[in-house]
């Protein structure tokens, strides 16, 4: 017998960090690996699948401009509903925290079909920090049967909630193991050579009008004080982020708007930089791996490891601490070679082969169908 999987991705984390499982299952003969992507993101998210070759096989192309929380949980539920009823998977994978990851895991359990939850565990115990995926996390995990933790200290969150440790395993988080699939490859990124670079990515909810509009006064005021730097910002296609990201940082010389880069450009692009300035959960997980110091334009962090091993620090999406730690890191070379440490916390490229190596024991080995 073989074991139907279906792996729903709707935006562009969630297709680089579910690649290399999806990847990893279609070697396996015990999966048939249907692939759901019920793009939340469009454009982004076919650019960060087409990297690895994957092919949709159902689209529920479900973006609409500026679409609420609302508007989209509601359409999705119906949505993945009828999928469930026309596939009929036996196993449902979903990564991360969106309202993909939540609406597909609610269909599951609607279904009764067992889910199984990667990146697992992430708290900040902050349901505002962020919004609304901490809520989205706590729901997938009172639904899931196979969690997935990148980090013993996520396993650690969801054993304080009462999750049966045998269904808890700690993989590492995938992320890993796609910026090893293109960190391999001859990347290059079409910078400027000779200033120093800061690399740019905002696009949380949570940081939506006021907080945004600081960061990019921040950023404004970097850029006319230090004649050596440059700025370079690939602008995350939400009308909230790009319309005022033009307006506060367009027309600057040392301030370059770009479209959202390809992720072997963008990781190309985060190799070449000197500091990285992100509200982005997965940047603060690839930058640790290439000795990049992150300055994280959040008040919460769920991912604590790098905080404690120094690549990352909190600056908020406050104008006076982005300034004052950008510019220490300019001109302190000893806090920025503190910062630059290169230890990779998320995990050491073997992820996706662990969480395979996990479904098969469950799904084929104790079943007693023969795996290979
Ligand atoms: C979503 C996730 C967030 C994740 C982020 C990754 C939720 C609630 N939020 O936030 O957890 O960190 O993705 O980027 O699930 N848009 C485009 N083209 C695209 C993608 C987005 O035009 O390819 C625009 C659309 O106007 C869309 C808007 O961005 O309505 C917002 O997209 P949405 O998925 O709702 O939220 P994100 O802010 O991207
Ligand atoms: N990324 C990319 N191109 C870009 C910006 C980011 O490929 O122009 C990648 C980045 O390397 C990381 C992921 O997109 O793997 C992060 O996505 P995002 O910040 O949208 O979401 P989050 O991680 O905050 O959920």
């Amino acid at each position: 017998m073989k074991i139907k999987i279906l792996c729903v991705v709707g935006t562009r984390p969630e297709a680089i960090k579910m690649a290399p499982v999806i990847l990893a299952l279609k070697k396996e003969k015990f999966a048939i690996v249907r692939v759901l992507a019920t793009a939340q993101h469009r454009e982004i998210l076919d650019q960060a699948l087409n990297i690895f070759g994957i092919k949709i096989d159902i689209d529920l192309n479900a973006m609409s401009k500026n679409q609420s929380l609302a508007s989209l949980t509601s359409k999705l539920l119906l949505e993945i509903d009828k999928v469930m009823m026309n596939e009929k998977p036996n196993v449902i994978l979903v990564q991360g925290d969106t309202t993909t990851v939540m609406t597909a895991a609610l269909s599951g359990f609607y279904h009764r079909i067992p889910v199984g939850h990667i990146e697992a565990g992430l708290r900040t115990y902050d349901l505002s920090n962020p919004f609304p995926e901490e809520a989205n996390r706590i729901i997938v995990s009172k639904l899931a049967k196979w969690h997935f933790a990148p980090t013993v200290s996520s396993k650690n969150n969801l054993l304080s909630e009462k999750i049966e440790e045998t269904n808890i395993f700690v993989t590492g988080n995938t992320v890993i193991d796609s910026l090893f699939f293109v960190s391999n490859r001859n990347n290059s990124v079409n910078l400027n050579k000779g200033k120093k670079k800061i690399l740019v990515t905002a696009h949380r909810r949570e940081n939506f009008g006021e907080p945004f509009l600081n960061i990019c006064k921040a950023i404004r005021y970097l850029a006319d004080k230090n004649l050596d730097i440059e700025f370079i910002y690939p602008v995350h296609p939400n009308p909230n982020v790009y319309e005022i990201a033009k307006i506060e940082l367009g027309n600057h010389p040392r301030i370059t708007l770009i479209a959202p880069l390809d992720y072997p450009e963008f990781v190309a692009a985060m190799m070449n930089s000197y500091i990285i300035l992100t509200d982005s959960g997965g940047v603060q997980e690839e930058a640790p791996a290439l000795g990049k110091p992150v300055l994280v334009m959040r008040y919460e962090t769920e991912r604590p490891e790098a905080i404690k091993s120094g690549a990352v620090r909190l600056v908020g999406p406050n104008y006076e601490n982005i300034i004052r730690e950008v510019q220490r890191l300019i001109d302190d070379p000893l806090a920025y070679r503190d910062m630059a440490k290169g230890t990779s916390p998320y995990g050491d490229g073997r992820a996706a082969s662990r969480i395979v190596e996990i479904l098969r024991a469950d799904l084929v080995i104790k079943q007693g169908v023969p795996s290979k």
